[in-house]
C-alpha cells in the first residue's frame, strides 16, 4: 500500500470572487424509503455534472431498470450510468468498504464505466465490527428479557443490519473511528484499528462475534488488500464540489433512505441514523444550500415501510396484499418484504414542508391500477384529537388512526402513458388532490420500472 499521492493539493483552488450556480436539484424520498429516487435520479441525472451522494451507507436500495437489465445500487450514487456525470459519494457518508467494491465490481463486469466515481477521503468507514455490533443490539432488544413490563419498550428497530447506528456512533465518538483517507495512510489506520479493537474488547459494547473480529492485525491486513482498489476513487471531493460549483457545472445531490427516517425529524427511534433530508445536504456534501434551485420530493402512490416503527395507514388485509404483489414491495438491500398501505399525506406535508420541496414525483402509480377505490390520509386522530400535523415521536404517532378520503380507483393499465392526458380521469383526479393538498406541483410520474415509463410535467428538472 502507497500513501496517496495527495496530488489534488498542487491544484488551485476555486475563485470565491465568481458566483457560485444555484442551479443544482435535491432529490429526496418523502416518505420511508423505497419510493423509487433511483429511477428519477437516473432519467434526468445526464443533466447534471456530478450525482453526488451525501448521508446513509449500503443500507439504501437504489434499483434502476433499463434495456431490459435491473441494476441494484447500494452506495454508489445512481448517476453512475451517466457517462457526462460524476459520481460522488460524500464526507457524510459512511462507507463499507467492502460492499462498495463489490458492488463497484459488478457494475463493472455488467459493462458500467465506474471511473467516474469519486469518494470523498472523509468519509468513514463501516467496519466489520460494526455489522456484527448492529445485528447484536438488534438481537439484545428482541429478547423477552428486554420486553419490559411497562409496555414502554420498543422491541428492535428492524434495521438493515448494514451496521449504519454504530458507524455513525463512532464517528461522534471520534477516537476509534476510521475515514477513508486512512486506508491511504498505514500509521494511521494501525493505530485506528488498534484502539477501536481496545475499546470494545475492553468495553462492554455488544458484539457477538468471533474473537478475530477484534484482531486489529488481521483488519488491517483485510484493509490493506483493498485499498489499492479504492485508491483511484479517493479525492478531496469538497474542493472538488467547490470548484463545479464556482464553474457553473449544477450538481443533483441524492437523498437516501427518506425523511420519515431522519435522525433527528423522522419517526424516532424508528429511524436511520443520518440526515436524510434535503437538510442535510450542506453538511453531508459540504457545500452551501443556497447552491439549491429545485428540491423535488419523491412521493410513492401509497406508501410502504420497512422494519419497525408506526405507519398510520398500514393495511393489513388483502388490499396490503395485492399492493405489495403488484409493486414488488420487497427489500432492494435485505430482500424483507415492505408493509404497505394507503398514500399518507399528513406525513407527506410534513415532509415536504421540512425540505423546502419545489416539486414532487409521484412513483409506482400504475400499481394502484385495479383497485376499485383509492384512499389517502388526510387528518389523525390521535386521543380523541384531530390533526394534520404528523408528530414524528414514535410513541405519539403510533395512538394515530387515519381519517381518509375515498377517490374513485382506475381499473385501465396505464403503463404505456406518456402524458398526463393519456391517464384516465380517476388517475389525473388522484395526482390532482395530492398536488393540492400539498401544496406543491408535481413534476414526474412514473407509470412502470423502465427508465421510459415517465411523464415529466412542465418542462426540465
Ligand atoms: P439502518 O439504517 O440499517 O440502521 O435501519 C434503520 C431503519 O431504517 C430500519 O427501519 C430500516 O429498515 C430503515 N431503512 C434504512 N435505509 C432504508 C432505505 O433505504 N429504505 C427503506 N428503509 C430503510
Amino acid at each position: 500500500m502507497t500513501h496517496h499521492p495527495r496530488a489534488h493539493l498542487s491544484d488551485p483552488a476555486p475563485d470565491l470572487t465568481r458566483p457560485i450556480t444555484t442551479d443544482c436539484l435535491a432529490v429526496v424520498g418523502l416518505q420511508w424509503g423505497d419510493e423509487g429516487k433511483g429511477k428519477v435520479i437516473d432519467r434526468v441525472s445526464p443533466r447534471y455534472d456530478a450525482v453526488v451522494r451525501y448521508n446513509g451507507g449500503a443500507n439504501a436500495g437504489h434499483s434502476v431498470v433499463f434495456d431490459g437489465k435491473r441494476h441494484a445500487l447500494h452506495l454508489v450514487p445512481s448517476g453512475i450510468f451517466s457517462e457526462r456525470t460524476r459520481a460522488v459519494i460524500g464526507p457524510g457518508v459512511c462507507v463499507d468498504p467492502f460492499s462498495l467494491i463489490d458492488e463497484l465490481e459488478r457494475l463493472a463486469a455488467a459493462g458500467v464505466n465506474v471511473s467516474n466515481l469519486v469518494l470523498s477521503d472523509r468519509a468513514h468507514l463501516v467496519m466489520p465490527y460494526h455489522k456484527q455490533e448492529d445485528a447484536s443490539r438488534e438481537a439484545r432488544l428482541d429478547e423477552p428479557d428486554q420486553q419490559g413490563k411497562s409496555g414502554a419498550s420498543q422491541g428492535a428497530i428492524g434495521t438493515t443490519r448494514r451496521g449504519i447506528g454504530p458507524a455513525y456512533a463512532e464517528k461522534a465518538m471520534r477516537a476509534a473511528a476510521v475515514r477513508t483517507g486512512d486506508l491511504l495512510r498505514p500509521e494511521v489506520l494501525r493505530e485506528r484499528l488498534r484502539i477501536a479493537c481496545d475499546f470494545k474488547k475492553r468495553g462492554n459494547t455488544l458484539i457477538d462475534a468471533p474473537p478475530e473480529s477484534l484482531d486489529a492485525d488481521r483488519l488491517f491486513d483485510q484493509l490493506s488488500a483493498i485499498a489499492p482498489k479504492l485508491q483511484p476513487h479517493l479525492d478531496d471531493t469538497t474542493y472538488l464540489l467547490h470548484t463545479m460549483l464556482r464553474d457553473g457545472k449544477p450538481l443533483l445531490f441524492e437523498g437516501a433512505n427518506a425523511t420519515l427516517l431522519d435522525v433527528d425529524h423522522g419517526t424516532f427511534p424508528f429511524v436511520t441514523s443520518s440526515s436524510t433530508t434535503a437538510l442535510g445536504i450542506s453538511s453531508g456534501a459540504g457545500v452551501p444550500g443556497r447552491c439549491l434551485g429545485q428540491t423535488l420530493g419523491i412521493v410513492k402512490a401509497y406508501s410502504t415501510r420497512v422494519g419497525a416503527g408506526p405507519m398510520p395507514t398500514e393495511l393489513k388485509d388483502d388490499t396490503g396484499e395485492r399492493i405489495r404483489k403488484n409493486g414488488n414491495e420487497f427489500g432492494t438491500t435485505t430482500g424483507r418484504p415492505r408493509r404497505c398501505g394507503w398514500l399518507d399525506l399528513v406525513a407527506v406535508r410534513y415532509a415536504s414542508m421540512l425540505n423546502g420541496t419545489t416539486g414532487l414525483a409521484i412513483m409506482l402509480l400504475d400499481v394502484l391500477a385495479g383497485l376499485d377505490e383509492l384512499k389517502v390520509c388526510v387528518a389523525y386522530e390521535i386521543d380523541t384529537l384531530r390533526t394534520d400535523r404528523f408528530p414524528p415521536d414514535a410513541y405519539d404517532l403510533v395512538r394515530a388512526k387515519p381519517i381518509y378520503e375515498t377517490l374513485p380507483g382506475f381499473a385501465e393499465d396505464i403503463t404505456a402513458a406518456r402524458s398526463l392526458d393519456d391517464l384516465p380521469a380517476a388517475a389525473r383526479t388522484y395526482l390532482d388532490f395530492i398536488e393540492g393538498y400539498v401544496g406543491v406541483p408535481i413534476r414526474f410520474v412514473s407509470i412502470g420500472p423502465d427508465r421510459e415509463q415517465s411523464i415529466e410535467v412542465g418542462g426540465a428538472m
